[in-house]
């Protein structure tokens, strides 16, 4: 293996086949469709083709990383989005130097925090999976620190009846209507969602798109108290969420109806599992749903902020 002549260049659209079939080689614990590495890249509401980053030799890809910022209260966050190096070139450095390019644009934005994977608005998985080990070791040596754990849940969309017909009903008899969200509930469901969960109005909005639209909603006098979504990232999988309800309207049973409806939707669309990712109230979809746990994620953060990292 020559470890030499490797050289990093920016990602260019006609690397994209090689990049997909190059992550589905060297993430060996997930499958990236062609699509979703679109939505990855391309729908990035922030998306800068130049913090994409490619490793290479004589043409060939050994290594990738996908950077990408957001403001959120007023503090600057980098992600690494996705990153790997090929499993027969690992520990020769090509990591080192993608991250160096990453962390240089990192400086150049005054980044306060930097985290891996758990991009809100449009994120492939929201930590490290645990088993990516040598992942866990790479950034513990740059000084990263775990912060948080998290996990998805599967459900199995064979497993119950999720028919909410006679519950919908006895909801409108209390003034509570249930249906599914049209065209002229775009901007009020943005607001309702902004209120609440400012950084969910991106995948809401991103799950109108689907046809039907992959959003129920619930109105009180008039007005949208509780939503549920899927397709909102990860299109194309039956990835659950988000979903809220307003604190007035809760323990009325109209979060597990939301929820119903939703998995009912996947089912329908020939689904048998569905994903309830970043979770979370572990509980509510345990009992509503029997999901269970099927990936752990740790969360890890390099904060920069007043610690002299940039000098
Ligand atoms: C994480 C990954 C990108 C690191 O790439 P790499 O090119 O092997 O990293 P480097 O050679 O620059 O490693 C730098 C340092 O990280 C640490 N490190 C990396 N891999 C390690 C391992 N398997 N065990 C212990 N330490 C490790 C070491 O301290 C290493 O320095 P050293 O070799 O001088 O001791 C690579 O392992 C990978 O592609 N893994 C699979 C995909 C993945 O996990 N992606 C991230 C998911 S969040």
């Amino acid at each position: 293996m020559e470890k030499n002549n490797i050289k990093l260049r920016i990602f260019k659209d006609s690397d994209f086949s090689q990049v997909l079939s190059f992550l589905n080689k060297n993430l060996e614990f997930d499958t990236v469709s062609s699509g979703i590495l679109k939505e990855k890249i391309y729908e990035d509401p922030y998306f800068d083709i130049n913090n994409i980053h490619i490793a290479e030799q004589n043409n060939k890809i050994l290594g990738f990383v996908q950077a990408v910022l957001r403001d959120i209260n007023k503090q600057r966050y980098g992600y690494i989005k996705l990153f790997a190096v090929d499993k027969a070139y690992r520990r020769c450095g090509i990591g080192t130097k993608l991250y160096n390019q990453v962390f240089k644009y990192f400086k150049k934005e005054k980044v306060d925090i930097v985290r891996i994977y758990d991009v809100p608005l449009n994120y492939f998985m929201p930590g490290i999976d645990p088993r990516y080990t040598p992942a866990l070791c790479f950034f513990e040596k740059l000084g990263f620190k775990k912060f948080d754990e998290t996990c998805n849940l599967k459900v199995d969309l064979n497993n119950k009846n999720w028919d909410v017909s006679d519950k919908i009903t006895e909801l409108k008899e209390a003034g509570i209507q249930i249906t599914r969200a049209e065209d002229k509930d775009k901007q009020k469901l943005s607001e309702f969602v902004a209120d609440e969960w400012k950084l969910w109005v991106h995948e809401v909005e991103t799950a109108l798109k689907s046809k039907p639209k992959a959003v129920f909603i619930a109105r009180y006098k008039g007005k949208i108290k509780a939503f549920s979504a899927y397709n909102g990232n990860n299109i194309g999988t039956a990835w659950f969420g988000p979903m809220g309800t307003h604190p007035d309207l809760r323990g009325k049973g109209i979060g597990s109806i939301l929820l119903y409806l939703c998995l009912q939707d996947m089912k329908e669309h020939g689904f048998k599992y569905s994903t309830i990712p970043w979770v979370g109230p572990i509980s509510f979809y345990s009992h509503y749903a029997d999901a269970f746990v099927e990936r752990v994620f740790w969360r890890y953060e390099l904060k920069i902020k007043n610690t002299g990292i940039y000098e």
